[in-house]
């Protein structure tokens, strides 16, 4: 195993290699990604969700995200630790977005940023990509923008597929190292990862893009509420520490906890 770096994203896509991404907020979720294999960690703003209770990931703040994506880098040995810039912190000048991005490089160690929107961001993506920050576009639906899109709804349908493809050029021509496309028709995204050189990273997206990424406490169930019909629910955490912790509180109650092996003499 080594670091995951940037070029390795661009080798595998044309060897035609698929690779997974999740995203970790903690320390521990961090290593056991690492250790299972995923190559890309992404510290998301979906912990406005996620870890802070919000409805959304719009409240969500720099001084938020930075603990969570230093807790993440420490538990990755190998995986590539992308970092979210909030809703607010990137979109009034590519000097607001340097600004943001030195922040989660220096005072997280984080190894590359995320920014939402298409081609009118282009000079926030050049100027970080000229600055020796590796910088991920995210394209489709973009949850920051949840209000002016009406709600969670498919992008790039019709005519705005066209639309879709020209951000994801402006992206990579402006020096994006991968594109995320979330909640977009399978057949646009196809679309997209042929036009592109570099990957595009499907949420929502089919099968076709050239990596797929998910929200960790949808796929593995510790959220136990509604999730988009995209996820694939690969266990229950939710039950399971659930499970835990009604026979933790059942056996204090009966006197059961601590026995003798769990007590000093
Ligand atoms: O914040 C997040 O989790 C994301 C992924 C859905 C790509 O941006
Ligand atoms: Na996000």
């Amino acid at each position: 195993p080594r670091r995951t770096r940037v070029h390795h994203l661009l080798e595998w896509k044309r060897e035609g290699r698929r690779w997974p991404m999740l995203t970790a907020y903690d320390v521990y979720t961090a290593e056991i990604f690492d250790d299972a294999g995923i190559p890309v960690l992404l510290v998301g703003d979906s912990a406005g969700n996620n870890v802070f209770g919000h409805r959304n990931t719009i409240p969500v703040t720099v001084d938020e995200l930075l603990p969570l994506t230093r807790a993440v880098v420490r538990g990755a040995t190998n995986a590539l630790v992308v970092a979210d810039l909030p809703f607010g912190t990137y979109q009034i000048s590519p000097a607001q977005a340097l600004e943001t991005a030195f922040r989660f490089m220096k005072e997280a160690d984080a190894h590359a940023v995320k920014l939402e929107g298409g081609a009118r961001f282009a000079p926030q993506i050049e100027a970080l990509a000229g600055s020796g920050i590796p910088v991920m576009s995210h394209l489709g639906f973009t949850p920051q923008s949840e209000h002016a899109l009406g709600g969670f709804r498919i992008q790039g349908r019709g005519d705005a597929a066209d639309r879709l493809v020209e951000d994801a050029l402006a992206m990579q021509e402006a020096g994006a190292f991968a594109v995320v496309l979330e909640m977009v028709p399978a057949d646009v995204a196809k679309r997209v990862t042929a036009e592109l050189t570099v990957p595009t990273i499907g949420i929502g997206a089919g099968p076709d893009c050239d990596a797929q990424v998910l929200v960790w406490p949808d796929m593995a169930g510790l959220n136990r509420g509604r999730v988009p019909k995209f996820v694939r629910r690969y266990a229950d955490v939710g039950a399971v520490l659930h499970d835990a912790a009604s026979r933790f509180a059942e056996d204090v109650r009966g006197g059961e906890y601590p026995a003798d092996e769990h007590s000093y003499s």
